[in-house]
């Protein structure tokens, strides 16, 4: 019934989406608090929910021993959190098995920041702040803004952007409840980040999707990313784009760009070879097995570590900026 109504309502809106655009809220904000010493340390999986098999519970501990390391914060999530097709409803015990019940180590019992990618199934069941109560770290939502004073992150859902799922969705089922009209989606969604980057004034800012804009992984690039959202994003200086959707680590230092695109899509869904194209401009890292990523951040220094399902260090980047001004 209140799918019903939501989707009434869509309609309704859609006929005044003009208005509504120009008079809606801003992406949701969320505030996490720095260390003490102004220093925040997170770790961040993309692609990973699968019941613990294929290496999902290796790499699990792996972030339990370096997050206790690293004395994290919190930790991101770039997408596609429950294979195959997200969560059926609130109920699914996917949420127990492949999340709950994996990432069991002290040091991860931190909020999880989630984006939600799963488009397929029951695109609402993730989003439900139900899940919440089973799980205190759990925290998905389409968009958002995480604010930390030091850094602000802007998480994106990307999925929407993507032509093919719209035209050629093949024999899946997409769930675009509060995505239709597209449109109109699309573009208060880019108004909206085109606001919250304006407004931010953190050092640094790091932008979440779960599609890569630059990747050279079996997907690739994302070409409707590269024109609709790249633009915003160097508009705004962003010092790093991060995704999942490749399953593999990433890190691409563009030539003609300042930002640091960075894939850690290891979280399960990662096999051997699997590479597209070996020459991309500012290629620095592939790596085609599971892992993950951390990123320590103080107001002008970010060291970002990739780390495979031994724990071990496969690649780092250290990055150090001015202190940003307003003034
Ligand atoms: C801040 O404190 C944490 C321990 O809480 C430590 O792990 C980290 O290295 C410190 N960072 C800096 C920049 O001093
Ligand atoms: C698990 O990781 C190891 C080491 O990278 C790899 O050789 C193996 O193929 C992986 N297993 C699966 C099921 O992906």
């Amino acid at each position: 019934m209140a799918g019903l109504w939501n989707h009434s309502l869509q309609w309704v809106l859609a006929c005044f989406s003009f208005c509504i655009i120009s008079i809606s809220a801003e992406l949701q904000r969320f505030e996490h608090p720095i260390k003490a010493n102004g220093s925040l340390s997170l770790l961040v999986i993309g692609d990973w929910g699968r019941r613990g098999h294929y290496n999902q519970s290796l790499v699990a501990d792996q972030m339990g021993w370096i997050g206790e390391k690293l004395n994290i914060d919190l930790v991101v999530s770039t997408g596609d959190n429950f294979y195959e097709n997200g969560l059926t409803s609130i109920h699914d015990p996917s949420f127990k098995k492949s999340f709950a019940k994996i990432y069991t180590a002290k040091s991860l019992q931190k909020r999880w920041y989630s984006g939600n990618h799963d488009y397929r199934g029951n695109v609402e069941a993730q989003l439900n702040p139900i899940l919440r109560k089973i799980d205190r770290r759990w925290l998905c939502l389409r968009s958002f803004v995480l604010s930390s004073g030091i850094v602000d992150f802007f998480f994106v859902d990307t999925t929407p952007f993507v032509d093919k799922y719209f035209l050629r969705p093949g024999h899946h089922t997409y769930d675009w409840r509060g995505v239709l009209p597209r449109k109109e989606y699309l573009a208060k969604l880019l108004k909206d980040l085109d606001l919250a980057l304006t407004a931010s004034t953190a050092n640094w800012k790091i932008v979440i999707g779960h599609h890569p804009i630059q990747s050279i992984g079996h997907h690739g690039d994302t070409a409707e990313l590269i024109v609709r959202l790249l633009p915003i994003l160097e508009v705004h200086d962003i010092d790093m784009y991060i995704n999942g959707h490749d399953h593999c680590l990433e890190h691409i230092s563009s030539t003609r760009r300042h930002i640091q695109f960075l894939t850690s899509g290891g979280g399960s869904k990662a096999w051997n070879g699997d590479i597209d194209q070996l020459n991309q401009d500012g290629l620095k890292f592939y790596y085609d097995g599971q892992g993950f990523m951390s990123a320590e951040l103080t107001q002008t220094e970010a060291r970002i570590v990739f780390y495979d399902i031994f724990g071990k260090v496969l690649h780092n980047l250290d990055l150090s900026k001015e202190l940003y001004s307003t003034m």
